[in-house]
């Protein structure tokens, strides 16, 4: 759904679907060297809803973030990447962190890739929310248009 400006909106029974979603799935995060456990829910223009947590490694740096698990399991469910256009709605963030924290610089561009006219909304442990779309997340974007194929 848009708004008269363009800007997407998002139905509050999506957004409460997708946060609980997201809320649900943190339990399951792999996060024993961080203790930053963080859960990701993507809605797709159906309804069709996938979900990720963050999954850490003991060689730090492999560690895979929430938003991009749930965007992976997006794919392996069955959307394709190439086609995805504006197919993604919503894409809920749970963390314990007292304020809602932002995706990272790498789920950014991942959302920009798969996810470009989401409304990405984070949830903290207090319960304060805050929404972005991708656009604001990541102006400018590298999107692969440059690439020869
Ligand atoms: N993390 C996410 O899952 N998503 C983000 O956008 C930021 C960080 C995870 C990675 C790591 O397991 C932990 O949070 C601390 O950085």
């Amino acid at each position: 759904m848009a708004d008269a400006d363009g800007s997407r909106t998002i139905d509050d029974e999506t957004l409460e679907r997708g946060l609980a979603a997201a809320r649900d799935v943190r339990a399951r995060a792999h996060a024993p060297y961080s203790r930053f456990t963080v859960g990701a829910a993507v809605v797709v223009g159906d309804g069709e809803l996938h979900v990720g947590c963050n999954v850490e490694s003991a060689s730090y740096g492999l560690t895979l973030c929430a938003e991009r698990s749930a965007l992976a399991a997006m794919i392996a469910g069955g959307e394709r990447g190439g086609d995805l256009g504006g197919r993604v709605v919503l894409v809920a963030i749970s963390t314990g962190a007292e304020e809602p924290t932002p995706p990272c610089g790498a789920c950014r561009q991942w959302l920009v890739e798969f996810a470009p006219d989401a409304i990405v909304v984070a949830e903290g442990g207090g319960g304060r929310r805050e929404q972005w779309s991708v656009a604001e997340l990541l102006p400018s974007p590298f999107t692969g248009q440059g690439l020869e194929r």
